[in-house]
């Protein structure tokens, strides 16, 4: 099935890696602030997550590595994937000049049983991940394929609600379906990083409720230990949000849920 979609992915794949080139260098991913220790990590998965020391962590779509080498830091034994070759370039490149012992591997993630070897004790995904995965069955076997027994599955999401609007418009309008098995297009300039940024993002996704990835990961095996949805968001991903004194987003009207995350366990 994801044959028919393998134009989508090299459209992502390009639009991925020119965004690397620019996020590396931009305020919001702080790569110097990085190096020198502070972990790109939010409180949330932090603590929900809890500890990592010892354990094999598979970070999914991990970008240019930073969260993964977050983890690393903290002592797990990690391995990122991502579609993206500059992405994965990079994210190698942070391992060695941090001194760390991250493995980063370029893998689509419906590849990752033909290209990561072996089981983890986590597998981990976090912001912006579910929506450039055409089928949810598939990912859901996938996690539950590459985690141990007794293995964890964490991941931390914007909501489905917040992709229902298109922000290219202001104010941002409802147009976009909860959730749909067409592919959505969109093409813009710049990236979330720098909305000016020279580069044009063409990008292909697809929009998932929550029941739709809660019932992919319970339909592979997985016990789901929870689904909880957060008013606030760590990133100021809709206009006029207003930050709280714990550095946090908010919507003014507070009208629907911005993130959730799913804890879900393989049986021992
Ligand atoms: C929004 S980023 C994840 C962000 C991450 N939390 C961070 O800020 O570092 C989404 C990532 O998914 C990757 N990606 C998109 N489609 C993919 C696919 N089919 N397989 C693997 N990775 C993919 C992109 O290359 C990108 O690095």
């Amino acid at each position: 099935m994801e044959n028919k979609n393998q134009k989508y992915f090299e459209i992502n794949k390009d639009t991925w890696n020119k965004k690397v080139s620019v996020h590396i260098k931009s305020d919001f991913y702080d790569v110097d602030g990085f190096k020198k220790g502070k972990t790109s990590l939010n409180a949330v998965e932090l603590e929900e997550l809890g500890n990592v020391k010892g354990k094999t962590l598979l970070h999914l779509q991990c970008h240019f590595g930073q969260d993964t080498l977050s983890w690393s830091r903290l002592g797990a034994k990690c391995t990122g994937i991502d579609i993206s070759n500059e992405g994965i370039k990079n994210a190698k490149l942070l391992n060695d000049a941090l001194g760390l012992d991250a493995i980063f591997i370029e893998s689509n993630l419906y590849d990752v049983p033909k290209n990561v070897k072996g089981k983890f004790d986590i597998v981990f995904a976090s912001y912006g991940v579910i929506g450039w995965l055409p089928n949810l069955q598939t990912w859901g076997e996938i996690i539950a394929e590459k985690l141990n027994n007794g293995g964890v599955f964490y991941l931390i999401e914007f909501h489905p609600i917040v992709w229902m609007f298109d922000y290219l418009q202001t104010p941002p309008k409802l147009i976009y379906p909860y959730q749909n098995s067409e592919v959505i297009y969109e093409e813009y300039k710049g990236t979330y990083t720098n909305k000016d940024a020279d580069i044009i993002s063409k990008e292909y996704g697809w929009n998932h409720g929550l029941g739709e990835v809660v019932s992919a990961l319970a339909a592979a095996g997985l016990h789901i230990e929870f689904l909880r949805e957060f008013e606030k968001s760590p990133y100021n991903i809709l206009p006029e949000m207003e930050e709280t004194a714990d550095g946090m987003f908010v919507q003014k009207e507070n009208l629907f849920p911005l993130l959730y995350s799913i804890k879900a366990t393989k049986a021992l």
